[in-house]
């Protein structure tokens, strides 16, 4: 099973970035911790992280129609970008959105994801945990 976990906008200073909301762990400690849960499964799990649309887009195009499975938090462009919306509706790879914090209880601009409507299901507010959930998921 390939699977993909894509992290957008700010997502690469986890760890050092607000971690009242969004915990003290690395995101390249978390892959590790998450690698190991799985080692006994038939899964490779990759991670691309960008702070660039137009590379998340790319990303989408490049993994979307031969990956069993992507993982995104788009981060704030959840919230704003109707491209990466078409992009998920336009591959076959199925799509979990993930959000670390919850983010129904946050500000309102939080609330609506373009996101949602093109994904297969929504993990939110479950801190790291909810990327392990995701890869419980596709397997
Ligand atoms: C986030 C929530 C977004 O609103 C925010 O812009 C982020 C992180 C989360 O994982 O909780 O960058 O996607």
């Amino acid at each position: 099973l390939r699977i993909i976990i894509i992290n957008g906008p700010n997502l690469n200073l986890l760890g050092r970035r607000e971690p009242e909301i969004y915990g003290e762990d690395t995101f390249e400690d978390f892959m590790i911790h998450l690698r190991g849960k799985f080692v006994d499964d038939d899964v490779d799990l990759t991670y691309f992280q960008s702070n660039h649309e137009g590379l998340l887009l790319d990303k989408l195009h490049e993994v979307g129609f031969s990956y069993d499975g992507i993982i995104l938090n788009a981060g704030a462009l959840t919230h704003t970008s109707v491209a990466l919306a078409d992009a998920v509706a336009g591959i076959e790879t199925p799509v979990i959105e993930v959000h670390i914090s919850n983010v129904h209880k946050r500000e309102a601009f939080r609330h609506h994801s373009y996101i949602s409507p093109v994904a297969e299901g929504i993990i939110v507010g479950f801190g790291l945990r909810g990327y392990e959930l995701a890869v419980q998921y596709f397997l």
